[in-house]
């Protein structure tokens, strides 16, 4: 094997994030630095399979750091998830001479990727990769911090803060749900910073009474008239809750479901921040020779941990958040 890279491709894959771009410009200039070779695979691996691909240059990644989703567009790819998709994925790479490739996307694009190395091995070839989490879910294991995260809770939380306004003029409960999949970081940090009546998430079994009747209830008294429930898309359905909080309370809820636009806008400081020196850690990875990787955030500081090891990480829940939300949320005074 070459123990050095001379053409990386860069992808983006599975659901975008604010901070992507940062990620590729990251990617390509600091592969560019060092003299290697940049190809941008669009459409996420679906690029590598159908040979979808542009020439990239420090140029071609101006002007796109403060951009939300990803000018080489993304997909969840099922062709690629076959060993003959990945076959022709292997043909490009091989037509277009990459020894490298930088995937930013979630547990599915590093997956991909690593079965993606494994194949080329067999067939032969010399074919590093390098994953960079980048989902507004933050669930990925081995990294304490996935980019797009702080920009969708700032979303959310601006949305929030619009529907406070109204629900105290009206003096209504709001319930809202928010992205997250099958994780709760989302509703857990947005939760904490509009001050929610209560948040349910699917770490937590929900227990309707203990989490939200209880804590209504408890508002109400301390002469709060609006209530705030927020509500991990993985814990439940607004509507639903929104429902069983008109049948037991007797109070009728209005439901937002705020759904993607917390996948969209301008990157926050800390996602551009997050993802420049991800993309950067992750050339210079692949510029020492070395493969198989996931970039990752531990404690504030970049780590770069074997793919493999790095994907039967699980994350430990931040239970002590949760508490923290406990104590403000059980504690109500007059306004949420
Ligand atoms: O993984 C990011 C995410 O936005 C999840 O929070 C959400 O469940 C899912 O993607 C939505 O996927 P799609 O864009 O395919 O509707």
């Amino acid at each position: 094997m070459e123990k050095h890279v001379k053409r990386i491709g860069v992808l983006t894959s599975g659901g975008d994030a604010p901070g992507m771009n940062a990620a590729v410009r990251a990617v390509v200039r600091a592969a560019t630095n060092r003299g290697i070779g940049c190809v941008g695979i669009r459409r996420g691996w679906n690029g590598l399979i159908n040979s979808d691909f542009v020439q990239m240059n420090a140029s071609s990644v101006s002007h796109i750091i403060n951009k939300g989703g990803t000018i080489l567009y993304t997909a969840r790819s099922l062709e690629f998830m076959d060993e003959s998709g990945r076959a022709k994925a292997l043909a490009t790479c091989r037509l277009l001479g990459l020894d490298g490739i930088v995937a930013i996307g979630g547990d599915g694009t590093f997956r991909g990727a690593l079965a993606l190395s494994r194949q080329a091995a067999e067939a032969g070839m010399s074919l590093r990769v390098v994953g960079i989490p980048a989902t507004i879910d933050n669930d990925i294991g081995c990294s304490h911090y996935t980019i797009g995260f702080d920009t969708a809770c700032n979303t959310a939380i601006e949305c929030v803060d619009k529907l406070r306004d109204t629900m105290q003029s009206h003096e209504r409960c709001s319930v809202v749900e928010v992205m997250g999949r099958h994780a709760g970081y989302l509703a857990l940090y947005v939760g904490i910073a509009v001050g929610a009546t209560a948040v349910l998430i699917p770490e937590r079994e929900v227990d309707f009474e203990r989490d939200i009747a209880e804590k209504i209830r408890r508002a109400r008294l301390a002469g709060t008239t609006h209530y705030m429930v927020v509500v991990a898309e993985g814990a439940g359905s607004a509507m639903e809750i929104s429902g069983r909080i008109h049948q037991e309370l007797g109070i009728d809820p209005r439901v937002t479901v705020l759904g993607h636009i917390q996948r969209g806008g301008s990157p926050t400081a800390r996602d551009r921040e997050t993802a420049s020196r991800m993309g950067y850690e992750a050339v210079k990875v692949l510029a020492e020779g070395e493969g198989n990787q996931i970039i990752g955030i531990q404690n504030g500081f970049i780590t770069d941990i074997d793919m493999e090891t790095a994907l039967a990480m699980t994350k430990n829940f931040q239970m002590d958040r949760y508490q923290i939300l406990e104590a403000l949320t059980n504690s109500q005074g007059g306004d949420f």
